[in-house]
Order: C-alpha cells, then structure tokens, then sequence
C-alpha cells in the first residue's frame, strides 16, 4: 500500500544512464532528500533522445527502474520508484514509439516531453496531435524554460493548453534556479492556473535544495491545497 505523500513527476535519479545521478550513491541520496521533503515516491523519466542514449527504451527503463527499487529496499528505505522517460520531440518520433513504444509516466497513459530549440519545430503539433487522438495525455515539461521568443512562447502554451496538453512547471523555475525570466513566468502561470503538475527534474542530489525551495514559494503563491494537487493527487493517479 502506497502511503499518503507527494509523487515526483520529473526525474533523473536513475543511476548512470543520462545526465543525471551518476551512481547509485548519488540515487539514493536523492531519494533520501526527497523522504525528508515529504516524497514518498518517484516516476523516472530518463531522457529518451534515440541520437544521444540509444539504450534508453521503455523497456530497459522498466528493468532499471526494478534495479533501483531493489537498492532502495536493500537500503531500508520506504519509497517507491516507478519508470517514465521524457522524450525530445523529433521528427523521428512515431518511427521512435512504433518499434519501442511511447514511455508513459507508470501506469498511465500521460508521456512526458520537451524542446530547447529556438522556435516551436513544425514536426511538433502532428506528433502531439496524434497523442492526444491516441488516446494519450502529452504533457509539457518545462515551458517556462524553453528559448522561444517571449511573445511566441505565450501563444504556444495557450494554443498548447486550448488542445489539451498539460504543462508541467519546474520547482527550481519557481525559486529563481532558472534564471529571473523563468522564475518570472513560472509564478504568472502557476498563479494563473496553468500548470497541471510541477515536478523536480532532479538530476543530482547536490542540486535539490532549490527544487525544494520552490515548493515553498508554490505554497506561498497559491496556498498548499493548491500544490498538493499538482505534486500529489494528480501524480498519484498516474501510479494508480
Ligand atoms: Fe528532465
């Protein structure tokens, strides 16, 4: 049985297999930091870019995250790990989830994804419009750190939103991590009720302190029932 506590949606703690946690150690020192921060489990969403890690597939996800697990019960620790990915948008990317699969956060049908380009790529409205008549529910990661221009920025995460995609904010946007312009439309769009979930994107236990930060500037925004939706009951339906 699963206790009552916040469910990150958002992370790289599995060990050695993208930029995140480099190993095991810096695993479950993450974990750790998220026990005392209220966490009681975290769905790993390794980057899924086919170019730069070929072997991250949903299914060798599913087999680390297994890997994980084991350490962290080994370890005597109460926490729970569940796989995901976050995948870059391609033009590649139907090619991609026909022969791997889309990586769904657990046992849902959300899918986590991002782009750093400098403009909105014309590949990425079909490929998420095709989630989303799939059956899927593709959720943004990030927006308020993307490189768009301002102006086009904002009219892609109301086009975005009016379509039915869920943006997730950063909590290290909200404390200032990310810069002030992050941190600027982080809290416009968190007041304004335009994100569905705010996550971590941790990466590194020496780099949680301002995630968690942000919880509290969330809190202080918009009041704790508020965030407890966004960081535990809708990212609790995922795992159910
Ligand atoms: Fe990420």
């Amino acid at each position: 049985m699963l206790p009552i506590g916040r469910i990150d949606s958002h992370s790289h703690i599995l060990p050695g297999i993208d930029d995140g946690c480099p190993d095991i150690e810096a695993s479950l020192a993450c974990v750790r930091q998220f026990i005392a921060a209220g966490y009681v489990g975290t769905i790993c969403t390794p980057h899924v870019i086919p170019k730069a890690y070929p072997e991250n597939t949903p299914e060798r996800i599913r087999t680390w995250v297994t890997a994980l697990q084991a350490e962290i019960t080994q370890e005597g620790l109460e926490y729970q790990v569940w796989p995901g990915g976050e995948f870059v948008l391609a033009k590649e990317n139907w090619e991609y989830f026909e022969r791997d699969g889309v990586p769904t956060l657990a046992n849902s049908r959300a899918t986590l994804m991002d782009w750093w380009g400098p403009s909105w790529p014309d590949f990425a409205d079909p490929t998420i419009d095709r989630l989303l008549a799939e059956g899927y529910q593709p959720i943004l990661a990030h927006p308020e750190r993307m490189k768009l221009r301002e102006s086009e920025l904002r009219d892609l995460v109301d086009s975005l939103t009016a379509r039915g995609v869920w943006l997730q904010g950063n909590l290290n946007s909200l404390s200032g991590g990310e810069g002030p312009f992050s941190q600027m439309l982080s809290q416009a769009w968190l007041k304004g009720g335009r994100y569905k979930l705010l996550a971590s994107d941790a990466h590194h236990p020496d780099r949680l302190a301002g995630r968690f930060a942000g919880l509290q500037v969330a809190i202080d925004l918009v009041g704790q029932d508020r965030v407890t939706e966004l960081v535990q009951h809708r990212t609790r339906a995922f795992v159910e």
